[in-house]
């Protein structure tokens, strides 16, 4: 008798979505062939959320997908609140699947008594019943350590890479800039894969919202640049590189981050930005108002296909790094 792979020695493979990226998680379901897992979430009037699955989840092999965009706080305690249901309802496994996770910003102790987030929503999933985690570019990578459980860290350095050679024709001529030290190795991958040259900016962040680039080390000069990044959040970093890649002499310059959180005056940045264009992932939910307001200079790539192919490995126990091959 044949088995059929979404069912290899476990229980039904089973996707439900929290509400910050209803699309993603959809998109997904379609890849894997299969319905988003109906639930339900409610804010009552006193900002308390009550979840609630409306199928069986027993014995079964269940997904959660939920981003850490805004609101954020609700985003977490909405996912702990769907992970400990599906506990209760008897699903077999759970695996917490965060295209975003927008607290690895919050790694280390960098200042006197300040609270490292990162670390503590990993001990937060876990103790709400999280059984693995399925993200994708976590700010610093480290942050994977911060869990005891089972991680697997999706690249989407493939993406972007692919981006850029199916916008700019012979990219391999071009230069990958890295706008900060902590985007060289992923700026390198990309780089590699384009056979491109390599640059970095010697950037010192000097508030929230603003940023000092001091140095951009590499040739730059009369070449298409591609800027890649973890994400956008307020666009000052991206500003900041651009401006000065354009000042050290670069042609064209195109952008791709990960996560596109877009957040205050980034919109408006980039729509006065001297860049092609900026593209990000879907992995956090950008309104189509957003793009629009961009003056259309704002692409969003998808990551479902990969997410849809790391679940599929996940359920059936095969290997997750193969689909970075
Ligand atoms: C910084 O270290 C990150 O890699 C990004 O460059 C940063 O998070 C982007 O933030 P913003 O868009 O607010 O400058």
């Amino acid at each position: 008798m044949e088995v059929s792979p979404l069912n290899i020695n476990r229980g039904p493979l089973l996707v439900f979505s929290g509400q910050s990226n209803i699309p993603l998680a959809q998109e997904i379901c379609q890849h894997l062939g299969i319905p988003l897992g109906r639930s339900e979430t409610v804010k009552f009037t006193n900002d308390n959320i009550i979840v609630q699955y409306e199928e069986s989840l027993r014995e079964g092999d269940v997904f959660i997908v939920q981003s850490f965009s805004t609101p954020v706080s609700d985003a977490i305690m909405e996912l702990m609140l769907l992970i400990d249901a599906a506990k209760s309802a008897s699903a077999g496994r759970v695996t917490a699947v965060i295209p975003y996770y927008s607290y690895a910003r919050s790694d280390k102790k960098d200042a006197p008594r300040i609270s490292i987030a990162g670390r503590l929503v990993a001990d937060l999933l876990q103790e709400a019943g999280a059984d693995r985690i399925l993200t994708m570019t976590l700010h610093s990578s480290q942050v994977h350590g911060f869990f005891k459980v089972p991680v697997d860290h999706l690249s989407s350095d493939r993406i972007l890479g692919e981006h850029f050679q199916r916008v700019v024709p012979h990219a391999h001529e071009g230069v990958v800039l890295a706008p900060d030290a902590g985007s060289i190795k992923r700026a390198a991958a990309i780089a590699h894969r384009l056979n491109s040259g390599l640059a970095f900016i010697d950037k010192q962040r000097t508030s929230d919202t603003t940023v000092d680039p001091r140095a951009l080390i590499g040739d730059v000069q009369g070449k298409n640049v591609f800027i890649v990044d973890d994400e956008i959040s307020t666009a000052g970093s991206l500003v900041e590189a651009v401006n000065f890649a354009k000042r050290m002499g670069a042609k064209d310059v195109y952008v791709a981050v990960t996560h596109g959180v877009y957040t205050g005056p980034a919109v408006e940045r980039i729509r006065a930005l001297d860049a092609v264009q900026v593209a990000s992932t879907n992995t956090v939910l950008v309104p189509e108002s957003k793009i629009e307001g961009s003056g259309g200079k704002m692409h969003v790539l998808s990551v479902a296909q990969l997410f849809a192919d790391a679940i599929r490995n996940i359920h059936t126990g095969e290997s997750v790094s193969t689909l970075f091959e």
